[in-house]
């Protein structure tokens, strides 16, 4: 008997985890039983990742100095390499420079300190600017936003990048995540199932949404003309970027969780106030016109504000993304390289059948 086929693979269950839970219905996020609110602008980026790895990947003693570490060899190792990526944008340079880290050599914390330095390069590389190497004394961080924009950050920005970083370090089997399961089921190795990560994340349907949500705010200008404009691109077949999530048929509670960091911060609130307008009105709009399907706020629209915020340039936002993702893609393929059997679906064949010789 043939297998029914599940466009999209929605609501199909590819793999068990014990690394994170989403709860579409709840609109909950669980990481190893913890909710995510609990660790969200509650700990540090190394003890989150501490507490997603343990027991799955190997974690030093001193996550902090490794990851550290991992960042100085990775700036050394990468740094040759830039001019020959000139011209590229910066997923691009990202993904060619995490492309030069050997599968078996790297071990997982070198990877996740390269993903921060990868990123932050690749961010100043496509605007031609100076990148100042790695502190081994900082948190991963602080040094990442004082590498992206070449001046440290005061308490209150690193606390919400480090908010960022953390909320959305893991997300059940997202599209990237799946897509580097499957590099890492087929036994390639970790540098691999990181690089498929990231090609996955790159697209705006996943993790290139938050540059077109500012797009779409400063095109809207002011909450008076948001109704108008949100009509227009419904009209013309458009999506509205930071909107709809496949498994949330709630609020995306990490949406939450970054609103309320981007409001602590100082000369914000003009627009999020202008934010929450044009949210209320795309929510008011989605609903009228697309009753079929729950489309709420994704996680995607508060991030934008929040790196705005924080003065990373748009074309930044989905390098760090993967910067922060490339703790739950690490996890993922240490797991499915552990205990999981080759991925290897299969296709229904629509075309034509060869014609029988006469
Ligand atoms: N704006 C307008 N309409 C939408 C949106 C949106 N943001 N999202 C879904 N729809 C509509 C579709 O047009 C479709 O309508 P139709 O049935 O009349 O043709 C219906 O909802 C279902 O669309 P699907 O693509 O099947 O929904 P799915 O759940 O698979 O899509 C996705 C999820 C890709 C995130 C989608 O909601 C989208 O494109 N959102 C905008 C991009 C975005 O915000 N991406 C970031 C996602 S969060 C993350 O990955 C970190």
């Amino acid at each position: 008997m043939e297998a029914s086929m599940a466009d999209g693979l929605e609501n199909v269950i590819a793999a068990e985890t014990i690394l994170s839970h989403v709860d579409g219905e709840a609109g909950r996020l669980i990481l190893r039983g913890r909710d995510l609110e609990t660790l969200a602008g509650k700990v540090s980026f190394e003890d989150a990742v501490g507490v997603l790895w343990d027991g799955i990947v190997p974690v030093p003693a001193d996550l902090r100095d490794a990851l550290g570490k991992g960042r100085i060899r990775a700036f050394a190792r990468f740094a040759p390499m830039l001019p020959a990526l000139a011209g590229l944008g910066a997923v691009e340079t990202m993904r060619a420079l995490l492309a030069a880290m050997p599968d078996g050599a790297s071990e997982p914390v070198l990877l996740l300190g390269a993903a921060g330095v990868a990123a932050a390069m690749a961010i100043r590389a496509e605007k031609h600017r100076e990148i100042a190497p790695p502190d081994l004394t900082a948190g991963h961080a602080a040094d990442l936003l004082r590498m992206i924009r070449h001046r440290p950050g005061d308490a209150t920005e690193i606390k919400a990048f480090e908010t960022y970083l953390v909320t959305v370090m893991d997300h059940g089997l997202n599209a990237s995540t799946f897509a580097a399961r499957v590099v890492a089921s087929t036994a390639a190795g970790l540098s691999s199932a990181v690089v498929a990560g990231l090609c996955a994340l790159k697209g705006p349907l996943h993790g290139g949404a938050p540059g077109p949500v500012l797009d779409m705010l400063d095109a809207i200008g002011t909450a008076a003309n948001a109704e108008r404009w949100i009509g227009a691109a419904l009209d013309r077949g458009e999506r509205l970027m930071g909107f709809g999530h496949r498994v949330y048929r709630v609020r995306d509670p990490r949406a939450d969780v970054l609103k309320a960091a981007v409001s602590g911060l100082r000369h914000r609130s003009e627009r999020i106030r202008l934010a929450e307008a044009v949210e209320a009105a795309a929510l008011r709009a989605l609903q009228a016109r697309k009753a079929h399907r729950r489309l709420d706020t994704n996680v995607e629209y508060y991030t934008a504000l929040l790196l705005e915020a924080l003065d990373i340039p748009r074309h930044g936002f989905t390098p760090v993304f993967g910067a922060a993702r490339a703790a739950g893609w690490i996890a993922h393929a240490h797991e499915q390289e552990s205990g999981g059997r080759l991925i290897r679906p299969q296709s229904r064949y629509i075309g034509p059948m060869p014609t029988e010789a006469a």
